[in-house]
């Protein structure tokens, strides 16, 4: 037994910051952010919107992309690290929505690779016969622990949300998935607080930022996504040809470009939306799917790789036949 996607779904906010307004703001230009990271605009949620609110916009359209309707579903895997509440989690809250009552509902804090980890934990529900039609939905709103005057950061993040359904399929489906995280490099990108610590000492007023040591972490996910694909690849027998798609997290271009030529995939058979998002951590990979298949990129039957590294570190693969 596998289970497969049988609907994706995304969300952005409607607000739209370009690097050119970041530059009025702080010392740095387009053509910096561009060249280093590909980004050009990022998605930036409104004031009276809440990461569950977006989550709700991409659970419907994934929901109604998979034929069914959202009392349907029995399991709710949740990933994000900028939840509404500490709790309810946001998984309960959003089944509240949903009116699938009774249903399991959880999230998970992994960073950026969350949706990969939630993926994962539904797969599993599903080929173990406790789940017929999962939710699995990435939201995040980083831009509410972004320090906006620091600019090592500042540039890089962007809110959204996307979703995908999973229902047991005969063939696959998810064929493996793929998870690690490694601790000791938890100072390479975190966030400066939490409600059990509360704010770091002499740190800004309202609250706690994303720190990030950019460059060695740019260095570490270019080795670790880079064994990640081997790792996926190995284990199931295949040559890095099979691969139709890479569907990666959209954190900087180069890093994408870089696994993209250890996989040996021209760029076309990519699913870049970095340009377009910016980073939107858990949000990103489902985000990303949803572009390439609502745009015919993706047909049934491709073979996709989707893969993620964020703090923690965290990081990870899934291998599908979408
Ligand atoms: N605009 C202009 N200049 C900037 C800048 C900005 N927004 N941010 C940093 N700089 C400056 C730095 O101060 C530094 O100046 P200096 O040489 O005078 O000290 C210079 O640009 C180079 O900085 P560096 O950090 O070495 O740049 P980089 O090439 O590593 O690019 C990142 C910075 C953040 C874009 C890049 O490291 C990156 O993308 N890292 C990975 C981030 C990531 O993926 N995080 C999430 C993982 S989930």
């Amino acid at each position: 037994m596998y289970s497969r996607i049988v609907g994706t779904g995304s969300y952005l906010p409607a607000k739209v910051v370009t690097n050119f307004d970041l530059a009025q703001r702080m010392d740095t230009s387009d053509a910096w952010i561009r060249e280093r990271t590909g980004i050009e605009r990022r998605h930036i949620i409104a004031e009276a919107e809440s990461n569950v609110d977006m989550a709700e916009h991409a659970a419907r359209a994934a929901i109604a992309a998979a034929g069914l309707q959202p009392s349907d579903i029995d399991l709710i895997s949740y990933g994000t690290t900028t939840p509404d509440l500490v709790f309810p989690n946001c998984g309960c809250l959003l089944q509240a929505r949903l009116g699938c009552r009774g249903a399991p509902a959880f999230s998970l804090e992994a960073a950026c690779s969350g949706f990969i980890y939630a993926l994962a934990m539904a797969d599993k529900f599903v080929r173990a016969g406790e789940s017929q039609r999962a939710l699995v939905v990435g939201s995040e709103v980083l831009s509410r622990i972004t320090d906006h005057s620091d600019r090592n950061t500042a540039i890089l993040f962007g809110d959204g949300a996307g979703a995908v359904v999973l229902t047991p399929s005969e063939q696959p489906g998810i064929i493996s998935t793929h998870l690690h995280a490694d601790g000791s490099y938890q100072h390479l990108l975190y966030c400066t607080g939490g409600p059990a610590r509360g704010p770091a000492p002499g740190n800004m007023a309202s609250g706690d930022y994303v720190r990030m040591a950019g460059s060695e972490v740019f260095k570490l996910a270019v080795t670790l996504l880079g064994r990640i694909v081997d790792e996926t690849l190995a284990l199931n027998h295949l040559d890095r040809s099979a691969i139709d798609w890479l569907v990666p997290h959209q954190a900087n271009l180069r890093i994408i470009q870089a696994v993209a030529k250890k996989l040996g995939l021209p760029m076309e058979r990519v699913i870049v939306t970095v340009q377009e998002h910016g980073n939107t951590s858990t949000a990103s990979v489902p985000l990303a799917l949803d572009v390439g298949v609502r745009d015919g990129r993706i047909k049934r039957g491709d073979l996709l790789l989707l893969e993620a590294l964020g703090g923690g570190v965290t990081w990870g693969s899934a291998l599908l036949r979408y």
